[in-house]
């Protein structure tokens, strides 16, 4: 082997996690490119420990039990920018970049595509498990390709966006083949132009009240910014996941139905297939959970947003899947509905 990798042992997983839960790691490593991703992953396979790839720990529960097998966190850094034409561009980044700096990257060279994700936390190479999504974006929408380490065949491997199996806040890589492949790298095809309406409703309000008539890609990540900082704590100083439930997708019928129980005034949005989905965030404060702390748990939910769950004073992740339940409890008792968890719970 020639570089040495610094594996480090007993190491807390409460610093690899927004929500600061979580046991230990048996094993870590800091991963810089895609030869010390080879040799760790052969290291692991001798010692015959089970490894998992990281990036920023903001979508991840780590249980109390913690791993133990290699954990490797994810620190490949590129940025390398192509331009086909005037107007289309492929930029191909290191999965262990900071996403938001990403963003504003491509922002400040006039891009479009990504930057109403702005100032979501992680990397890089995380956004496309859950495919990340915010304010009318997705990363389904700009990925062309997401380069990967496969466990199976122990080679790198390109695999192109629409192989990927997208949907809403999932993919391939976060159900069928969970755990299989290590994200090393992404390439986006973004626009030197400026984003097309309509925007979602908080932005287009946000640009009427600051006269902006044609705005560019640094006005809606200017915008995100403004909404996401007034609604959601940062997890550098409140300890949170970001949304802790999916949004759910129901059918019309049971719509129907729960308008009908609910005087009609639910919030929803119709779906390409005819489904529709409704605002978890929505059921979690009818449900009479917004802004509550927990005294049993440690536990809280956002004041701001009710599916931001923020850790006040929990120790284990125990706590928090008992806040969770009395959630899940809660919204199912008065919608029949069971709230999924959005978050990674790992290992
Ligand atoms: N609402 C409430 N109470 C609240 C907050 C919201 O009733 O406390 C209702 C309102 O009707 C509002 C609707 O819920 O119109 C939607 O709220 P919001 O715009 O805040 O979005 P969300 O559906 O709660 C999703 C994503 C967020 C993303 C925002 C903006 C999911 C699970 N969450 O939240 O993503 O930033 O849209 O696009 O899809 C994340 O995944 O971690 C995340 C923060």
């Amino acid at each position: 082997m020639d570089t040495q990798l610094d594996i480090r042992q007993n190491v807390s997983l409460k610093d690899y996690s927004t929500m600061r839960l979580g046991g230990n790691a048996a094993y870590l490593v800091d991963i810089h490119d895609r030869n010390e991703l080879k040799q760790a992953v052969a290291w692991a396979e001798q010692a015959k420990l089970p490894v998992l790839m990281i990036g920023g720990g903001s979508n991840i529960i780590w249980r109390d039990e913690g791993f133990s097998g290699l954990i490797m966190v994810n620190k490949i850094m590129r940025f390398e920018e192509q331009q086909e034409d005037e107007e289309n561009y492929y930029v191909t980044v290191g999965a262990g970049e900071n996403w938001d700096s990403v963003v504003a990257r491509t922002v400040q060279k006039g891009m479009t595509g990504i930057e109403a994700l702005s100032l979501i936390p992680g990397t890089a190479g995380a956004t496309p498990i859950q495919n990340v999504g915010a304010y009318g974006q997705e990363i389904a929408q700009t990925l062309v390709s997401v380069e990967v380490f496969d466990l199976h065949t122990k080679q790198m491997m390109t695999i192109p966006a629409m192989d990927c199996a997208f949907s809403y806040r999932n993919s391939r890589f976060k159900s069928g083949d969970r755990g299989r492949f290590l994200i090393t790298g992404l390439t986006l095809h973004l626009m030197h132009a400026n984003p097309v309406p309509p925007f979602y409703g908080e932005v287009q309000a946000y640009f009427e009240q600051n006269g902006i008539a044609e705005p560019t890609p640094q006005a809606l990540r200017d915008a995100v910014i403004a909404i996401r900082q007034a609604k959601l704590p940062d997890p550098a100083t409140i300890p949170n996941t970001g949304s802790f439930f999916a949004n759910p997708i129901i059918d019309e019928g049971t719509l129907a139905q729960l308008q009908a129980d609910n005087g009609g005034n639910i919030p929803h949005w119709p779906q390409p297939d005819g489904s529709v989905k409704i605002p978890a965030a929505w059921l979690v404060e009818q449900a009479g959970l917004k802004g509550v702390h927990d005294t049993e748990t440690g536990m809280a939910t956002w004041q701001n947003q009710a599916l931001v769950l923020v850790n006040e004073h929990a120790e284990t992740t125990a706590q928090l899947l008992t806040f969770k339940q009395k959630i899940v409890d809660k919204v199912q008792a008065t919608f029949t509905i069971t709230l999924m968890q959005e978050p990674e719970l790992l290992p």
